[in-house]
Order: C-alpha cells, then sequence, then structure tokens
C-alpha cells in the first residue's frame, strides 16, 4: 500500500527533481500524476524509467490522492493549493506563500521533524527557501550543543534558483559575450549576471534589507529558535546549480573547531570535507545531484569570545526545494498517515 501522488509545476526545475527524488528514494508511490500549466498539456516528463504525459493543474480533481508536491510559484499556489487541502489532500508547497502562517508547519526534517504533526490545521505544510533550508541543517546541531546568539550570513546563490528562464539567461548572455550582435539584455535579472554578481535578490524593504534575506531571518527563527538574530546578505552569481553560504555564527558558549567539526560528521543531512589544503573543500559545481549539505573551512573566528566561519554548499534545486519536499512527505507519512 502506498501513496497517491499528485506533482504540480512537473515541468519546472523543481518539479522535475521532485519526480527524479521520489523515484530515487522509492518513495511508496502507488499512483503519481504530474501537473502543469495548459501549455505544457502533454509534455512528456520522466519519473524513474516511466515517462508521464503532463496533465492540466486547472480543473484537476484533488478528490482521494493523498499528497499534492507544489513548485509552480505563490500565485498560482493562492489558488490551487486551498482547492487540493479542502479535497483532504496534503499540500507541500515550495513556495513563500504559507511559511509565515502560524496555522502551517515550515519544516526541514533533519531540524524540525516533529513539527509536521500540525499539519492538519490547513492541510499545508510549507518548504523554506533554498538558502534557509541548506543553513539550517548545519546551524542546529551547533545550536544544540552551545546555544547560538547571533549569525551573520553572506550567500551565493545560483540562477537555478530564479526558475528556467534564469538559467537560460545565464547561459545565452554567457555565449552571447563571444558572438558580436547577439549580446543578450537583462530581463529576469535587473543586470547583467554573465560574468558578473547581483547582491540583490527578491524586492527592497522598507529598511534597504531584501525580502530574500528577510526570509532567511524570519524562517531561521521559525524552524529553530525565535532568539537567533540573523543578519544576512543574498547575491546572485553566474553558476547554475548549487548555493554557497559563508556563515559566520557567535555562540553563548565556547565550541572548539575540532568539537564542531564532530558534531557536523555526526548530523544528518551533512557532509564534512574540510582539509586544509588544495582543493580540500567543496564548491558548488560538485554538489550537484546530490542529497548532502557540504560544510567546509570550519575555523574559529577569533575577533569574538565565542565564533566560527564555517562554508556551506548545497545543491538548492534539491536540500533547497525538491529534495526538502520529498523528505517531508516521507516524514508525514512515517508520523501521521501512516500507509506504505
Ligand atoms: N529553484 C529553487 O531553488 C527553488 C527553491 C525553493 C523554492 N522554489 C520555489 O518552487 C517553485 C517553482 O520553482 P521552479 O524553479 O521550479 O520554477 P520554474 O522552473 O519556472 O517552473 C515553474 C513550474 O510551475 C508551473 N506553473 C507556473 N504557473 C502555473 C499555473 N498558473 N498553473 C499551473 N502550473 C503553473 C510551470 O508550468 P509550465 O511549464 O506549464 O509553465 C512549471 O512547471 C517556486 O515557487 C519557487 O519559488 C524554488
Amino acid at each position: 500500500m502506498g501513496y497517491r501522488v499528485v506533482v504540480a509545476g512537473a515541468t519546472g526545475n523543481v518539479g522535475r527533481e521532485m519526480l527524479n527524488i521520489l523515484a530515487e528514494r522509492q518513495f511508496p508511490v502507488d499512483e503519481i500524476v504530474a501537473l502543469a500549466s495548459r501549455r505544457s498539456l502533454g509534455t512528456e516528463v520522466s519519473f524513474g524509467d516511466k515517462t508521464l504525459k503532463t496533465k492540466d493543474l486547472d480543473g484537476f480533481d484533488f478528490t482521494g490522492w493523498d499528497i499534492a508536491l507544489f513548485a509552480i510559484g505563490s500565485d498560482a499556489t493562492k489558488k490551487y493549493a486551498p482547492i487540493a487541502a479542502k479535497s483532504g489532500c496534503v499540500v507541500i508547497d515550495n513556495s513563500s506563500l504559507y511559511r509565515y502562517d502560524a496555522d502551517v508547519p515550515l519544516v526541514v526534517p533533519e531540524v524540525n521533524p516533529e513539527a509536521v504533526d500540525g499539519y492538519n490545521k490547513k492541510n499545508i505544510i510549507a518548504n523554506p527557501n533554498c538558502s534557509t533550508a541548506q543553513m539550517v541543517v548545519a546551524l542546529k546541531p551547533l545550536h544544540d550543543r552551545a546555544r547560538i546568539k547571533r549569525v551573520v550570513v553572506s550567500t551565493y546563490q545560483s540562477v537555478s534558483g530564479s526558475g528556467k528562464e534564469a538559467i537560460d539567461e545565464l547561459w545565452n548572455q554567457t555565449k552571447g559575450m563571444y558572438v558580436p550582435g547577439q549580446e543578450v539584455e537583462p530581463k529576469v535579472y535587473p543586470k547583467q549576471i554573465a560574468f558578473n554578481v547581483i547582491p540583490h535578490i527578491d524586492v527592497f524593504l522598507d529598511d534597504g534589507s531584501t525580502k530574500e534575506e528577510w526570509k532567511m531571518v524570519a524562517e531561521t527563527k521559525k524552524i529553530i529558535d525565535k532568539s537567533i538574530k540573523l543578519t544576512a546578505t543574498c547575491v546572485r552569481v553566474p553558476v547554475f546549480v548549487g548555493h554557497s553560504e559563508a556563515i559566520n555564527i557567535e555562540f553563548e558558549e565556547f565550541l572548539d573547531e575540532d568539537e564542531a567539526r564532530d558534531i557536523l560528521r555526526e548530523a544528518p543531512g551533512i557532509m564534512v570535507v574540510d582539509k586544509r589544503e588544495d582543493g580540500g573543500y567543496i564548491t558548488p559545481i560538485e554538489c550537484v545531484g546530490d542529497f548532502a549539505t557540504f560544510i567546509s573551512r570550519i575555523r574559529q573566528d577569533s575577533t569574538i569570545e565565542n565564533g566560527l566561519n564555517i562554508w556551506c554548499v548545497s545543491d538548492n534545486l534539491r536540500k533547497g526545494a525538491a529534495l526538502n519536499a520529498v523528505q517531508i512527505a516521507e516524514t508525514l507519512g512515517n508520523r501521521c498517515l501512516k500507509k506504505g
């Protein structure tokens, strides 16, 4: 006995990864359906060694379906998630729409799996922002040992975090640089992304920060501990897949770098690669297609009493989105729905 599973946004970057990961992890599926907009009707997507033909989300009857993994953006989610939830299908949503709703759990299974139990208030569970997901996997075991007071994080986020059009923009802009007359003007991003970095992700807020930076603050508080102070600078870089983060952490108690390395080695979802030599660290290219969040460059910050620096890299389409959503489905199955 398995689940009847819906993947909405199946033609997108995250949706395709969801189908791959459901198959890779042998999620107990009795029946699966791939949905997208009407534009993609009949588009073929892979599910393990099977091929699914995409159906139209609009008008789809969710009655009798157990779990719907949504990766369709906030506007479409606003329209379709309540319809699915009302039909008794539990929505696991990748957009930011429900993340800050007190009646919707925001879950990273390595960090707060018990929060899944609150799914039935709205029949919706939210997946965090990609930059938050990989960071909290690293912060939680360190917080449990030495209590985090403050975090300063700078991100280096890949273009796949902005959807498939952004991937095309980086690719075409990069090629266009070498062919006179084929230069590609910025469309997805406010400035050229090829051979550049852009210190701006999502909209600006009144205090001068961006919404992406605010999300990291609000989501870390909701997932780990509201007492943690966090300040972020989120930057888009010309990398296709894989987000990187330089994280500075100040603790209540002293935490030695060797002990931190041991704690992280034992922590779920983390792979430590930290050799103090040329290439003894992980870069985004090496994390693509992997399940782990990689931690490198673990070192004391001697400018404060109880400080550490770490480098954190993960596949944003996986831990930052699709993998985390499938892990939530697994957790929901094990703790609440009990089928399969
Ligand atoms: N990429 C990341 O790292 C990441 C991380 C965390 C969260 N997310 C979130 O995940 C969601 C999807 O991101 P993505 O990167 O996969 O985007 P994407 O590659 O642009 O794909 C968007 C998907 O949504 C579908 N869609 C859009 N509007 C729709 C509508 N009105 N009705 C039905 N289907 C609709 C598209 O279908 P068509 O192909 O038919 O247009 C496509 O399948 C977004 O909410 C994003 O914020 C992304």
